[in-house]
């Protein structure tokens, strides 16, 4: 039985092609806004540009380099500039990272305590924040769509998600011509981020979703596709528009609708890149066959539907379809250039192992993924299975 649900989303969409010079149709009147963005690649591919000449209309402060993997202490700076300009809104132009930053920066410039990182490891809750609007410049995390942020902080080695309705842009401008000078390793990225989004809330087991899992699977089937031709032609703007629209309804809470949800991938994965800053999706490409692999019989009702419905395998016994898809999906992370194992990344694994299961423990988490079936044990035979 399907469970109940709400779902929403007032975040804009505003999708397709030179879509970003309609920015000040979007942009509050009279805002005082704080533009962030990240380390520069949107001054070499001319977006800066594109966007300074529709901010000449308003007020504005800057506040640039915004990491991957964004950092609480640099967020802090962008806080303390929003405060000292009184600014009213923001305006985040990059990637997963500076959009997570800015939803950072939202909450916590009218959050009254100098520490707003309680924010985060406390899971408060959001009583106040700055609007925010976007330009997304990198489909793969579906942040400009939705309620999360994922923040690290370097003092704790901690990174973790901050979550609240209070952090939906209020707009995401979807301009598909921003892909055109994403590195091939990004684009890698942000389908396997999506792909594995998908997966998260999908290879759990069965409820009776069915528009759910179609919705998940025709995402799925779309990625494999165009995922593949984006890589090879960035030029192919059909690949782009479909990837990046995959991208934002991967994680913008259509597919986790009534259903049960998983996201072990991402709670391990998160501790890869905390640890040795491995890119977000490559993270998780580790995790993913080694976790299924681990769990094929208590997933594999899901994984006999995915084996069947996305990979389109017919042959083979129930458990013979299951490990064939998740082979399957290997070999499509690695023709994406993507490794599937830990041993690419050159880490002492007993140290990782123990770092792991010491921060889960220190968080008071025991048991999670789908209906708890990941025990803390389980870390060391995923991460085993992956090296
Ligand atoms: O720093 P800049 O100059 O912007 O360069 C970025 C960065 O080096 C570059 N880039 C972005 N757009 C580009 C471009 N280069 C050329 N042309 C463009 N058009 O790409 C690099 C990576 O950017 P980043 O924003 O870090 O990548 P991504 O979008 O994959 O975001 C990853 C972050 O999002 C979090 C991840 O944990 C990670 O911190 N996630 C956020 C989620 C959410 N809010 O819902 C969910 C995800 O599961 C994920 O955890
Ligand atoms: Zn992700």
């Amino acid at each position: 039985m399907i469970n109940n649900y709400e779902l929403y989303n007032p975040t804009r969409l505003i999708f397709g092609e030179n879509r970003i010079e309609e920015l000040n149709q979007y942009l509050p009147e009279k805002a005082k806004i704080l533009f962030v963005y990240g380390q520069g690649s949107i001054k070499r591919n001319g977006i800066y540009d594109r966007v300074i000449d529709i901010l000449k209309g308003w007020e504005y402060v800057e506040f640039s380099g915004i990491e991957p993997n964004p950092v609480y202490e640099t967020l802090m700076k962008a806080v303390k500039l929003g405060r000292e300009n009184k600014v009213d809104f923001i305006l985040a132009v990059g990637g997963g990272s500076v959009i997570d930053g800015a939803k950072f920066i939202s909450a916590a410039i009218p959050f009254g305590d100098d520490e707003p990182w309680k924010l985060v490891s406390e899971h408060l809750e959001v009583i106040e924040s700055i609007p925010l609007g976007t330009i997304l410049t990198l489909p793969a995390t579906g942040s400009e769509m939705n309620k999360g942020a994922v923040i690290s902080n370097k003092a704790t080695g901690d990174k973790l998600a901050l979550i609240s309705e209070k952090l939906f842009p209020v707009f995401s401008i979807l301009d598909i011509s921003v892909l055109k000078s994403l590195p091939k390793r990004q684009i890698a990225n942000g389908v396997v981020d999506a792909f594995v989004h998908v997966t998260e809330q999908y290879i759990t087991y069965p409820i009776g979703a069915k528009l759910q899992d179609r919705f998940a699977e025709s995402i799925l089937l779309t990625l494999i596709e165009d995922g593949q031709k984006l890589y090879d032609d960035i030029e192919d703007k059909d690949a782009g528009a479909n990837v990046m629209f995959c991208a934002t309804m991967a994680l913008n809470g259509v597919l986790s609708s009534g259903v049960p949800t998983d996201w072990s991938i991402h709670m391990i994965g998160h501790e890869l890149t905390a640890l040795y800053n491995i890119d977000h999706a490559r993270s998780l490409a580790i995790i993913l066959p080694a976790l299924y692999n681990l769990k094929i019989n208590e997933k594999l009702e899901k994984l006999v539907q995915f084996a069947e419905r996305v990979w389109k395998i017919t042959k083979g016994s129930d458990i013979e379809k299951a490990h064939t898809a998740i082979k399957y999906t290997e070999n499509f992370f690695k023709s994406l250039g993507i490794s599937t194992k830990l041993s690419k990344y050159n880490i002492d694994l007993d140290f990782t192992i123990k770092s792991i299961k010491e921060k889960f423990e220190s968080r008071g988490i025991d048991n999670f993924g789908e209906n708890g079936i990941i025990s803390i044990d389980d870390i060391e035979a995923i991460l085993h299975k992956a090296k």
